[in-house]
C-alpha cells in the first residue's frame, strides 16, 4: 500500500491519531529516526527549540510520558514549566478553562496534556494558540504512546504493513489500545484484540480490529504481542473473580508466547503488573522490547515537538 508522502504536519497540535493521514504518521517516524542518534551523542542538545516554552500540564499520574517528554524538551533546548493536579490551583478547585488561560498569560509555545476527561485536549487546542500535545485523555487515545510503539515495532520488523499486532488486556478502558487499532489500521496491519468479554469495549469491530475473548487463539502465529495492564484506577467493579484468576487465563506465560511467530516481539506500554497480565520471564525474556519502548518514546516526542514548531523534512525515500 503506497503512503502518500507529507513533509509537514497539518495542523497546529497532535490530539490524537484519528486525525493524522498515513503520509503524517511515517513522516513522524522518519524524523525520530533520524532523532534517535541525538541520544548517542556525548552531549545530547541541539538548539532546534531554544526560546521556545513547552508546559507540561499532568492531571494524571505518569511516569515514562512525563519524563520522556521532559528529556524531548531538554535535549531540544526548550525552556519547560511542569504542572500538576496536585501542586497547582487545580487542586483548590479551578477549572481547566481557567487553568489553561492563566498558563496563556505566560505565552507557552507547547502544552502537553493528560488528564483524565476524554476530549479535554481537544477542547483546550481549540480555546488557545499555543499547539496542544495530547499525552494521555481519559479512555480516548494516547496518540504519543501509540506512534512510539510503531516506531518500536518498525525498527525491529522494518515494516508495518502486514504485520500480525494481538493486543490483550484491559482495552475497554485503555487509550492505548485505541490509538495503536487507529494508528495499525492507517499502516496496514491487522489488529486483533483479546480480553475477557467485561474489558472489551461494546462494538470493538468497529474499530477494524478482530475480536477474541480467549487469549490462546488470539496469539496464533502473531508478529507482535501488546500486553495492557487492568486499569483498577478507571473501573467502579471488578469485572473479573481474581487477579489470580486473570492471570491464568490472560497472562502472557512462555507457553502462551509460543504460539505465537517464533521471533515475536513483547511490548507493555507501562506500567506493568508482573504476575498479573504478564509473567516476568517473558517480560525481561529475548523477545521483550518493553525498554526499548521507553528510549523510542523520546526520539518520537523530539519529532513530534520539532515538527509541529514548523520544522519540515524531506519526502522519505520509502514513501
Ligand atoms: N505508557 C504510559 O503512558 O506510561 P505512564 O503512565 O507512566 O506515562
Amino acid at each position: 500500500m503506497p503512503v502518500e508522502a507529507a513533509t509537514a504536519l497539518s495542523g497546529k497540535d497532535l490530539v490524537g491519531i484519528a486525525p493524522l493521514t498515513p503520509g503524517e504518521i511515517q513522516l513522524i517516524l522518519d524524523t525520530a529516526e533520524e532523532l534517535l542518534e541525538i541520544a548517542r551523542r556525548p552531549i545530547k542538545k541541539v538548539p532546534t527549540l531554544r526560546g521556545r516554552t513547552v508546559v507540561n500540564l499532568f492531571m494524571e499520574p505518569s511516569t515514562r510520558t512525563r519524563f520522556s517528554f521532559e528529556v524531548a524538551e531538554k535535549r531540544l533546548s526548550a525552556d519547560t514549566l511542569n504542572f500538576s493536579a496536585s501542586g497547582t490551583s487545580v487542586s483548590k478547585g479551578e477549572t481547566l478553562v481557567d487553568t489553561a488561560r492563566n498558563l496563556m498569560a505566560m505565552a507557552p509555545d507547547f502544552i502537553v496534556m493528560r488528564h483524565p476527561n476524554s476530549g479535554a485536549p481537544h477542547r483546550l487546542a481549540k480555546m488557545v494558540s499555543a499547539s496542544i500535545i495530547n499525552a494521555g485523555d481519559g479512555i480516548n487515545e494516547h496518540p504519543t504512546q501509540a506512534l512510539l510503539d510503531a516506531f518500536t515495532m518498525r525498527r525491529h520488523r522494518g515494516r508495518l504493513e502486514g504485520l500480525t499486532v494481538v493486543i490483550a488486556g484491559d482495552i475497554r478502558h485503555s487509550r492505548v489500545a485505541r490509538s495503536n487499532a487507529f494508528l495499525l489500521n492507517k499502516m496496514g496491519a491487522s489488529v486483533r484484540f483479546a480480553a475477557p468479554a467485561s474489558l472489551m469495549p461494546v462494538r470493538a469491530e468497529e474499530l477494524g480490529v478482530e475480536v477474541h475473548h480467549r487469549l490462546e487463539p488470539a496469539l496464533e502465529g502473531a508478529d507482535v504481542v501488546m500486553m495492557l495492564r487492568i486499569q483498577r484506577e478507571r473501573q467502579g467493579n471488578k469485572n473479573f473473580p481474581s487477579l489470580r484468576e486473570y492471570f491464568d487465563f490472560f497472562g502472557l506465560t512462555p507457553g502462551r508466547l509460543d504460539l505465537a511467530s517464533p521471533d515475536a516481539l513483547v511490548m507493555h506500554p507501562g506500567p506493568m503488573n508482573r504476575g498479573v497480565e504478564i509473567d516476568s520471564a517473558v517480560a525481561d525474556g529475548p523477545r521483550s522490547v518493553i525498554l526499548d519502548q521507553v528510549t523510542n518514546g523520546v526520539a518520537i516526542r523530539m519529532a513530534i515537538l520539532y515538527l509541529l514548531s514548523g520544522g519540515e523534512r524531506e519526502p522519505s525515500a520509502a514513501s
